[in-house]
């Protein structure tokens, strides 16, 4: 298979929602020192040597989170998304994963099963092909091989 062809089947959307813009000063005890450009960066460099293309996007805004996955049908072939507190409240994201039928990647940095009660349901997780919770800036590596795994899987 060539190269360009591989990358346009391997096109990941990595979306992150509310808060997670001050990644690195925020609750560092709960979500670590790592910025989101460090991480965007990291993930930007496997992707490449994985010849897979990523896309960023971050939004505190339930409807630009929205309209970011509608953009992606047609694009992305797989998301990633931390979905932030949004996880535990939105029918309306949760709505336009199932819309745009694009295979995804559930990721949070701490495990939100060993938090808040409130944080224990995920509307996400049953739409999601899977959820990966509580590895730090790590979840989003872990993340990111699971996407590329499932559009291997897809495409063999
Ligand atoms: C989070 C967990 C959520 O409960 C929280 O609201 C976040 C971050 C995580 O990555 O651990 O903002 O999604």
């Amino acid at each position: 298979m060539d190269g360009a062809k591989r990358e346009s089947g391997r096109r990941v959307l990595v979306l992150n929602g509310p808060n997670l813009n001050l990644l690195g000063r925020r609750e560092p005890d709960q979500y670590g020192h790592t910025t989101l450009k460090e991480i965007e960066d990291e993930l930007r460099s496997y992707a490449a040597s994985q010849v897979a293309e990523v896309r960023f996007v971050q939004s505190n805004h339930e409807g630009e989170l929205i309209d970011a996955i509608h953009k992606a049908i047609g694009w992305a072939d797989a998301m990633i998304v931390n979905a932030a507190s949004l996880t535990h409240s939105s029918v309306g994201l949760r709505d336009a994963i199932i819309a745009a039928a694009i295979p995804t990647v559930e990721v949070h940095l701490s495990n939100i099963y060993r938090r808040e009660e409130f944080r224990h349901r995920s509307l996400i997780a049953d739409v999601a092909a899977g959820q990966i919770t509580g590895f730090g800036a790590f979840s989003y590596r872990l993340g990111m091989e699971a996407a590329l795994y499932l559009l291997d899987k897809k495409g063999s």
